[in-house]
């Protein structure tokens, strides 16, 4: 797919208040810290459309962008943040669970993890809750360009391994770095493959 234009829309703290759902949808989710904000702007060849930063916590809204005029991409708060007090952590499960579980139009949802690290129990959390609500999902191993490329496939593997004790399959995934620029044109053609199925 050609990503001729990408333009921010707006930001809701409550999925009601999102735009009309009237396109397709693809919303990036993962832990605070793990880079989808940095991916989206990889994805939009767009370094300033979202909000980035070291710190985790950066994203607190539902934040949604416009593509080619003809699909939306959203970038959420991330889950897992320790450090965040208890009631904001509360705040965003909420926002972020009342947002996938009732967003008609949202065809996958993309699951970020960390190349570097092994399995954590909230990601793999997180994937059983979508599972229990029947969201689709895909994975995107994120930050390669931080790792070899044997501890990055050992990774993976760990993650499949991990996933097929509980799940029957892993669903489709992608390796990115959004520093790199890696895996872009991949990402890009599995959205248009969903916005045409
Ligand atoms: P929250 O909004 O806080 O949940 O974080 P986020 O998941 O949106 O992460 P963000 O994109 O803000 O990136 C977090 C940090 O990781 C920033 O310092 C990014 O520069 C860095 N980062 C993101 N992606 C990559 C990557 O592919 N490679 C490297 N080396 N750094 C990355
Ligand atoms: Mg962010």
């Amino acid at each position: 797919m050609k990503l001729t234009e990408a333009k921010f829309v707006q930001s809701a703290s409550d999925y009601r208040k999102s735009p009309k759902p009237l396109l397709p949808e693809y919303a990036f989710i993962g832990r605070s810290n793990v880079g989808k904000s940095s991916l989206i702007n990889m994805l939009t060849a767009n370094k300033n459309l979202a909000k980035t930063s070291q710190t985790p916590g950066k994203t607190q809204l539902i934040n949604h962008f416009i593509v080619n005029n003809s699909w939306f991409l959203v970038d959420l708060p991330g889950y897992g943040f320790a450090r965040a007090p208890k009631a904001e952590r509360e705040k965003w499960d909420k926002m972020i669970w009342d947002y996938l579980s009732n967003r008609e139009n949202l065809m996958c949802v993309f699951v970020l993890i960390d190349i570097r690290i092994e399995p954590q129990t909230v990601d793999l959390n997180f994937i059983d809750a979508l599972g229990e609500r029947g969201i689709p999902f895909y994975l995107i191993f994120t930050k390669a360009d931080k790792v070899g490329k044997v501890t990055a496939d050992e990774n993976i593997d760990l993650f499949k391994k991990t996933m097929l004790m509980t799940w029957s399959k892993v669903p489709p995934y992608f390796v990115t770095s959004s520093e790199r620029k890696i895996g872009r044109e991949e990402l890009l053609k599995a959205i248009e493959d969903l916005n045409q199925s």
